[in-house]
């Protein structure tokens, strides 16, 4: 039983009375992007209505009111992941933009030939790509924790990549392609007891779970407005204030400078050292206002109810014929990666689409897990708050049917 009224969370989601090919839309993408409440998007729509103008510049009104707005939604985050200071908050365009920020200017700053990071094998390529191009431009050297046949990380390998010359270990709480959970706590106590630092890539876990970086002790953690309710286009990197005042801005412009002349500048105090430009205004405010409405439901008991979900469908998966899930870790997030028979998932998926029933199929930007499991690619439902057992039957109602016609 949920504490949560489904029937009023929905009620907020008009796009979910959609009918797709004349059938109704059942919604299972949401580790690719949610919805958005209408509170979000009435956010966004009166931002640009009431109060459009540019932050942190301006006298005027509404230049005033717009850069309360935008510093309120930082608040909001702040105290959402329980950071000690709002400007360890910097607004990002998502969870790759934070990486790529905390790539260039963590390497910049601290990485020099042979220093080594390491990552895990479960990443999304927004935790392997930005890495690997700054190891190579600071020739330092890319170390990846394995994982087992359940898709979890193997820890006792993770022990001995640490050494001496570790600078991060950069790691997803959750992955978006298994549903794993890490034991992220083992991971940032290890990597403090080598003295290195850490990043925790939580696109896959604020939603979830609760995320508090104070206790925690992460020294940065990320995640995306877009897979947490809010806008596309807006995230958010959270670093400790030391560190942040320690490192090089990545990208150079107005906002993160206090003078400029052609022979020095000189930069602004944080989180405005890292917001080079006119930031995703609107966007912020509108994540500010999502993570007001996942506050408000209460995280716990959206894990509570997506995780009587998870367990849902994963008993009536595996009465499927033909049916193998990718990812059986002991602990998961509400993400099933699954084939059946030999039926490629693009077909299944696309059938399942004509029945109104919207999947992911695919690599799911972590092409090195499906490398690791020998196949091209997975289906993958992954569940929301809004999500119901009803939609779920329809899902596995698809799924035999379709497993039945390819014999
Ligand atoms: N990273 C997104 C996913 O997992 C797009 O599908």
């Amino acid at each position: 039983m949920t504490n949560i009224d489904i029937k009023k969370v929905r009620a907020q989601f008009p796009i979910l009375n959609s009918t797709i090919h004349g059938k109704p839309l059942a919604y299972f993408d949401n580790a690719a992007t949610t919805h958005k409440p209408d509170r979000v998007v009435n956010k966004v729509k009166e931002v640009y209505e009431t109060l459009n103008s540019n932050i942190h510049r301006g006298v005027h009104y509404l230049s005033n009111q717009a850069t309360l707005a935008y510093e309120e939604a930082r608040t909001k985050v702040q105290s959402f992941i329980n950071a000690a200071h709002s400007h360890e908050v910097i607004f990002t365009s998502g969870a790759t933009g934070a990486i790529n920020l905390l790539a260039n200017s963590f390497g910049e700053t601290y990485i020099s030939e042979g220093d080594e990071i390491i990552i895990s094998h479960m990443e999304h390529h927004s935790n392997i790509v930005p890495w690997q191009m700054m190891c190579k431009r600071r020739k330092a050297i890319l170390k990846v924790i394995p994982i087992n046949g359940n898709g979890e990380l193997v820890i006792d390998e993770f022990k001995k990549l640490l050494s001496p010359k570790t600078k991060l270990v950069a790691v997803t709480y959750v992955s978006n392609a298994l549903g794993t959970v890490n034991p992220i706590d083992e991971i940032i106590k290890n990597t403090h007891a080598n003295n290195s630092l850490i990043m925790v890539d939580a696109s896959q876990a604020v939603q979830h779970l609760k995320v508090d970086v104070q206790a925690m002790d992460t020294d940065f953690m990320v995640f995306s407005g877009h897979k947490i309710y809010g806008p596309t286009g807006t995230g958010v990197l959270y670093g400790k204030e030391k560190l942040l005042n320690e490192m090089e801005p990545w990208q150079g412009g107005g906002e993160m400078i206090k003078t400029v002349s052609f022979e020095e500048t000189t930069y602004n105090e944080l989180p405005f050292k890292f917001e080079a430009g006119t930031p995703n205004i609107a966007g912020a405010i509108g994540l500010g206002e999502a993570i007001d409405f996942v506050s408000e439901l209460g995280v716990e008991n959206i894990y509570e109810y997506e995780d009587e979900l998870l367990r849902y469908a994963t008993e009536q998966f595996i009465k499927i014929p033909g049916m193998r899930i990718i990812g059986t870790a002991s602990k998961k997030a509400s993400v099933i990666s699954f084939l059946v028979n030999d039926i490629h998932p693009f077909d299944m998926g696309t059938m399942l689409d004509k029945m109104g029933l919207a999947v992911r199929t695919g690599h799911h930007c972590a092409q090195p897990i499906m490398d690791f499991f020998g196949i091209p690619g997975t289906l993958r439902a992954s569940f929301a708050v809004y999500n119901t057992k009803e939609e779920i039957d329809r899902l596995v109602e698809g799924i035999t049917k379709i497993a039945k016609m390819f014999g």
